[in-house]
């Protein structure tokens, strides 16, 4: 028997534990986290980092990271050689080059913008923080652990009402508590059971949670790459093509990551073009006429080792006026990194709620976002210090923290915000991801349109900084 049972092991789930052990308020409660894939990788990391950046990388907030200096205390475990901060992110068109998008930090009175990141070094810190509190007895993790069944305790004879008479009048009844079933054979029962389970959530699945959304039919490729040289001007840049934005984001020195949102079969494309030739379609992504764009992916199709495509781009690049070519379009890039490409679907999710009686959902569990302006992880940033908000209080007043009494208002402080932000990032995705004629004119112009109450540019800004 646990208090907190948290599943997950990924950003969220490791976030949420290492808050509550950091919380003088939360810190007795008994926690054990449990985690289906290995994570000694993570555990590596914190030794001896490998000397390539991983391919999964995110733009943290400076909310995110103000939080993990703050109330986690994660932030220190970081390595800071692998972190690239940015302060300026160019956003532009590829119906119209010259339509551009650029904003800087100091135009939301800020220094930094948001902060470049690998998920294994927010992973990693997480895990030397927890370290650093000490694992005793309330703090346990199981990795290499898989969930395989939840249930509940519950006579099925016991309808609702009886449920909330249980939860509100007794509190320290165990009649309810969840049980989680997990491959080792061992069973553990939850006062509060957390889902930081990702996108399938077994444990929304187990408290029949509604989750509304849909697939983009789009995939995110991502992979490191090698700028000509390292790139002083610290910009993240965005290109919006009719197939999903590609976006180039800076790393320490000359290395940088990129995500480039495509088509089903755009996307298949981009992982088997011969590596030497990829460097070289990046380029292309980021200056070339759509039409040209369409011609060279056509090549490539018929051979993705076709080396004569980097004559093609190469006679089209040369077209670009070379002052215009390095003020107004990131570095070329030279190289891929080896094995560092892959593919994610991409999808929009929000449950229609967080919690049901003891149980609560955290980050990719509760909702899904278009990458366009990183917020996915630093959503789920944002929910854990809400969760652990409400607990606090919760136990302030001598209320069982598995009670809806105390969840709700994690509900009500995380929702909303995270409700909008699916919102607007949406409506990026579905403004720029189109060619209609009319929408790309106004969309060009920056102006106020569309159906939507502010410019594209200040939807830009609100999504990046998290503000
Ligand atoms: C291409 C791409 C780019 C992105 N860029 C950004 C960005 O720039 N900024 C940003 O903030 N976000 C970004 N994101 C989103 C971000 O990666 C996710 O939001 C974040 O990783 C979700 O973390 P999580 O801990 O909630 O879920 P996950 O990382 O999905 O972790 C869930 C964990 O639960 C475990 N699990 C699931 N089921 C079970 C079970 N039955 N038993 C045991 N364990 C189980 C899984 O093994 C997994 O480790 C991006 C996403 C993509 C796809
Ligand atoms: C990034 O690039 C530089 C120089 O090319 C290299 O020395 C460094 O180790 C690279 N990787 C990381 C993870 O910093």
């Amino acid at each position: 028997m646990q208090d907190i049972v948290v599943i997950g092991g990924g950003p969220a789930g490791l976030s949420l534990l290492a808050a509550l052990k950091s919380s003088p308020k939360t810190r007795h409660l008994s926690c054990t986290l449990i985690e289906g894939s290995s994570l000694q990788s993570v555990r590596d990391f914190l030794v001896e980092p490998p000397e390539e950046y991983t391919n999964r990388v995110v733009s943290l907030t400076p909310k995110s990271v103000e939080f993990m200096q703050q109330k986690v205390g994660n932030w220190d475990f970081i390595k800071q050689d692998r972190v690239r901060f940015y302060d300026n992110i160019v956003a532009y068109d590829s119906q119209d080059n010259d339509a551009r998008i650029e904003f800087d930090a100091t135009q939301i009175g800020a220094g930094v913008l948001a902060v470049m990141c690998e998920n294994i070094n927010i992973q990693s810190s997480l895990i030397g923080r927890l370290n650093e509190l000490g694992m005793d007895d309330s703090t346990t993790i199981l990795d290499n652990t898989k969930v395989i069944d939840i249930t509940s305790p519950i006579h099925h004879d016991l309808d609702q009402h009886d449920l909330n008479e249980i939860d509100v009048n007794s509190g320290k009844s165990d009649l309810d508590w969840p049980i989680v079933k997990l491959s080792t054979g061992e069973s553990i029962q939850a006062r509060l059971l957390v889902g930081c389970d990702g996108y399938n959530s077994p444990v929304r699945k187990f408290a029949g949670i509604e989750s509304r959304g849909w697939q983009y039919n789009t995939f995110g490729v991502v992979a490191t790459i090698k700028m000509q040289y390292e790139d002083h001007r610290s910009i993240g840049w965005q290109r919006f093509l009719s197939t999903g934005p590609l976006a180039i984001l800076p790393l320490s020195e000359d290395n940088a990551t990129i995500v480039w949102s495509s088509t089903p079969w755009l996307s298949e494309l981009l992982l088997k073009v011969n590596p030497d030739i990829f460097p070289h379609l990046i380029n292309a992504g980021m200056t070339l006429e759509e039409v040209d764009l369409k011609y060279i992916y056509s090549m490539l199709d018929k051979d993705p080792n076709d080396f004569k495509v980097l004559d093609e781009i190469q006679w089209r690049l040369s077209k670009i006026d070379i002052k215009s070519l390095e003020e107004n379009y990131p570095l070329p890039v030279v190289e891929l990194i080896q094995n560092s490409r892959a593919r994610f679907p991409l999808k929009l999710s929000h449950a229609d709620t967080y919690v049901a009686p003891r149980v609560a959902l955290v980050g990719d569990a509760a909702h899904t976002i278009h990458p366009l302006a990183g917020q996915g992880l630093n959503m789920g940033q944002s929910d854990v210090g809400f969760l652990v908000d409400a607990l606090e209080k919760g136990i302030e007043r001598g209320l069982d923290i598995g009670s809806t009494m105390v969840l709700d208002s994690y509900v009500a402080n995380a929702w909303p915000g995270n409700h909008m932000m699916l919102g607007v990032c949406d409506k990026l995705h579905k403004v720029f991801t189109t060619d209609f004629g009319p929408v790309v004119l106004l969309r060009g112009l920056g102006i106020k349109s569309l159906n939507m109450a502010e410019s594209v540019k200040d939807l830009m800004i609100k999504a990046i900084s998290g503000r």
